[in-house]
Formats: structure tokens, sequence, C-alpha cells
């Protein structure tokens, strides 16, 4: 596992788009994984002003979302769907038929979650996944657990996911469940970009580099792939 530290969350970003500017420089039609939560957004920031210089182009690039949460409308302002329209793709040339986050109001999630690996692997599989790291370790949704999980899942959130996301949502209860990619989906991803920042993500970027190997620190798994890259902060990597 390759770990870079930064001054500053910006270097962090403009570091983080030269790895997907790259990944789409040589695959023009690659297939992208994506992450929502605060730590992409400055990421997608840059990737949208590369976008407008003229850098680079999303017109035949494939993405696919870590999760959404269940239950709530798609277009609900805290929808995945909707942080990534605003954040990213309501901002570049990406064509919504290759557009793909999990159904949160599907009738049958399993039979959800079974096609969304099918639309993956139909796709070529994932070329560049983009991660964010919970303080409990989780990456996507893959809470803490006692084995690692397979492929799209749904899940019950814990607690303190609850606690961390529940800031979002002024105006409405927060879902209690969520459809995710498994970790197994995530360990197939030919590349793997992990960003974490700040005090509070420190002791998860501890367990996960410095622990042992365990499905409590989800995370921790990315020490067996071959091509995971951590970019942190100095205060993430306060603990190293
Ligand atoms: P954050 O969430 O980027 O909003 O901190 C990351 C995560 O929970 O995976």
């Amino acid at each position: 596992m390759q770990i870079e530290i930064f001054d500053s969350e910006l270097k962090l970003a403009e570091r983080a788009a030269d790895l997907f500017e790259d990944t789409i420089r040589k695959n023009p039609a690659a297939v992208l994984g994506l992450a929502t939560g605060a730590s992409p957004v400055n990421t997608y920031n840059e990737l949208i002003e590369r976008y407008r210089a003229g850098k680079i182009s999303f017109a035949d690039i494939t993405t696919f979302n870590l999760d959404e949460y269940c239950d709530l409308p798609r277009d609900d302002k805290n929808s995945y769907y909707s942080f990534m329209q605003q954040n990213l793709f309501g901002k570049v040339d990406i064509r919504p038929e290759n557009v793909h986050i999990e159904n949160g109001n599907a009738d049958d999630f399993d039979a959800e979650a079974a096609a969304y690996d099918r639309a993956i692997e139909a796709a070529g599989g994932i070329d560049l996944q983009l991660l964010g790291i919970g303080t409990n370790g989780h990456i996507g949704f893959n809470e803490p657990a006692d084995a690692f999980t397979d492929g799209t899942f749904r899940i019950k959130l814990t607690e303190s996911t609850i606690k961390a996301n529940s800031r979002y949502f002024t105006d409405s209860e927060m879902p209690r469940y969520a459809l995710t990619m498994g970790i197994a989906s995530i360990m197939h991803a030919k590349k793997i970009l992990l960003i974490a920042t700040g005090k509070a993500k420190a002791e998860a970027i501890y367990n996960t580099v410095k622990g042992p190997i365990t499905p409590r620190c989800p995370a921790s798994v990315l020490r067996l792939h071959q091509n995971a890259i951590l970019l942190l902060d100095t205060e993430a990597a306060s603990l190293l």
C-alpha cells in the first residue's frame, strides 16, 4: 500500500485528480468507481475545473458509485444520487446512461444488488475506485463485522455511521439501511485511491495501516491490494 501525506487538502485533491486524469487519458472509456461524503468534494471540484479547461472529458466514461441509502427518494437532497449530480455529474459531460448508482428504492434489494454486480462485470470491472473512510474504518458502507463482505448487498448502518452522517439530515430521518458494494467488489478494482483528511480519521487510518488486517477495520484489507494508494493530510496521518 502506497501512502502519500499532504500539508493541504487542496494539494491532496490535485494529486487525486492527477490520478484520475492519468486513468482517463490512458483510457477515455475507463470505468470509475466513485464515492460520496466530504472527502471527495475537493477532488471532484478539481476534476470539474480540468473538464472546463478542456483537459479531460467524461463523454465515454462509465461510473459506478459505492453506495446509496435505502428508502430515501432518489431526488431527496441527501440521496447520493443528488450528491453526485450536484458535485460532479451535473457539471461535466458524462452521459446519464453511463452513470450507475444502486437503486435504494428497489422492490427486491437482493435482485438489485446482484444486477449491480453484473453491470460492473459487464462494463469490464472498475479501473480506478475512489474511497473515503469512516471513523470506524468502514469503506463504502461496509461496517466493522466478523467477516469481510462479498459483492453488493444491503446493510444496516451502525450507530457511529448514523451519528457521523445525521448532520446532513436536518429536516428528515436518516435512513437506517443502505445498499453498498461489498469488500470483494472494492478489492476487484484495478486501482484503489483512498482519501482521508482531518483528526477524526487518524485512528481509523492508524488501524488501517498498522493494525491487524481484520473485518473489524474493513479498510485494513486494502493492504492486500496490489495497487492501493492512501492520500492523507497531516492530521489524518498524525498517529502513523
Ligand atoms: P466523509 O465520509 O468523507 O464524509 O468523512 C467518509 C465515509 O464515511 O466513508
